[in-house]
């Protein structure tokens, strides 16, 4: 199925990711069914897509008759037959729960054409466990925006076990069509691309303070005014949600337990109601606002540990064939708002340079997080060390 035959989509769930991609599926020009448990958060829903809309409209991002034709698109029904019955491609927002998605994969497979795709924006859960609830788990794929979906410019394409190349292709030329950066994920590993990266990062700094050899603010102050990046690191993991951060990393450290270790900061801040921006407190008081974070400590938290543990993260995705290194480039770049990507990173600082600092940093902390990945070691071995051989993660011309 090309491009073209992707007219009518189905959103399975109107919350804040359904009702946007409904949103920017309708901006694309393309027919959508959007379906909840109710017609309340249906309308909900709707309404949110509204207020959207206008503030594009009042920004002169759109026009008003586009709001309007982006409106008139957006059908609310009743059921997942209804809703799925003439799409092209069905898109699942429901909560993170995986026997409840199960339950509604099986159901949208029974009711949707036998040609449609079946794509969930999960963030964690396996793609390959739900197109095992269906009788087309090769046409069952991930398509995980960032949110806000209307802003955000990455989406990451996640393949199952299953998955066939037709549907990654007509996923990603879908998410082009919406005017959004694809990324292709290979194998349907925890955290795909960005959460996987961000995953060791937020160990490194979590393990960081919890040893007694950063405090909060000296990391944040670092990561913010020294690598560039848009938030803190406890800064976005107040953002993103404490309770996610604490699940998330859990299911990595059970994927991974040879080089992932959970720090014992988060669980004790979830189990104890702090689970950051959304419940007013986490690492930061958020009651009185965004929190500041002190520009004068930058050099007092050694940020190139962060680097390499990113770097070295990035190393096990292509080492086992998650992803290139121009994906996770892009992915963090797009979805993280990183001002480099760690493959290029790593080819500017130097391959050997990056495995010398985690062999410095392991031997110090004893820590298997900081076993560089054997990618790395083997194009150190080969005298790929980046830029300054003109091969590392990527060729170079003289
Ligand atoms: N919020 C984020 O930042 C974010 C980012 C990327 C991906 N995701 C993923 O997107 C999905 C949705 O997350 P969200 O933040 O929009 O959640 P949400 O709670 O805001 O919305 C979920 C919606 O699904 C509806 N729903 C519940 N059961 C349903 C059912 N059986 N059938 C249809 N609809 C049902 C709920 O009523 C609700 O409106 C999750 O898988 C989440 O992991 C979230």
């Amino acid at each position: 199925m090309s491009e073209k035959g992707v007219n009518q989509v189905a959103v399975i769930g109107a919350g804040s990711m359904g009702h946007a991609i409904a949103q920017i599926m309708a901006m694309a020009g393309l027919g959508v069914s959007m379906t909840d448990i109710n017609r309340e958060f249906m309308q909900k829903g709707f309404d949110r897509i509204k207020w959207s809309l206008e503030k594009f409209v009042e920004k002169r991002t759109i026009r008003q008759e586009e709001m309007d034709a982006a409106l008139a698109r957006i059908k609310l029904v009743d059921g997942y037959a209804n809703t799925v019955s003439n799409a092209d491609f069905v898109i699942e927002a429901a909560p993170e729960d995986l026997d409840l998605k199960k339950k509604i994969f099986h159901e949208i497979d029974a009711n949707a054409p036998p040609h449609a795709i079946l794509a969930s924006n999960t963030s964690t859960l396996s793609i390959t466990a739900l197109g095992s609830a269906t009788k087309r788990a090769e046409r069952v794929v991930g398509m995980h925006f960032f949110n806000p979906p209307q802003l955000m410019p990455l989406v990451e394409v996640v393949k199952g076990a299953s998955t066939n190349d037709e549907t990654a292709q007509t996923t990603t030329r879908l998410a082009k069509k919406l005017g959004k950066t694809p990324v292709l994920v290979r194998k349907d590993v925890r955290g795909f691309i960005v959460n996987s990266v961000l995953g060791y990062v937020f160990n490194e700094a979590f393990w960081a303070m919890h040893r007694g050899e950063a405090t909060r603010d000296q990391i944040d102050s670092a990561v913010k005014y020294k690598a560039g990046f848009p938030m803190g690191i406890f800064e976005l993991a107040d953002f993103v949600g404490l309770d996610i951060i604490d699940s998330a990393s859990k299911e990595m450290a059970s994927e991974y337990s040879d080089r992932v270790k959970v720090p014992p900061v988060v669980e004790p801040m979830v189990k104890a109601g702090k689970l950051g921006q959304k419940s007013g407190e986490g690492f930061y008081n958020w009651k009185t606002g965004r929190p500041r974070i002190p520009f004068e400590l930058a050099d007092e938290f050694d940020v190139d540990r962060i680097y390499v543990t990113a770097i070295n993260g990035a190393s096990w995705l292509i080492h086992e064939g998650v992803a290139v290194p121009e994906d996770i480039d892009t992915a963090m770049k797009f979805g993280a708002g990183w001002p480099s990507g760690p493959c290029e990173l790593g080819d500017r600082v130097g391959l050997d340079t990056v495995i010398e600092k985690l062999k410095e940093l392991n031997a110090r902390l004893n820590d298997p997080s900081y076993k560089p990945c054997p990618l790395l070691e083997d194009y150190v071995a080969k005298g790929w060390l980046g830029r300054k051989s003109k091969r590392g993660f990527y060729s170079y011309a003289s």
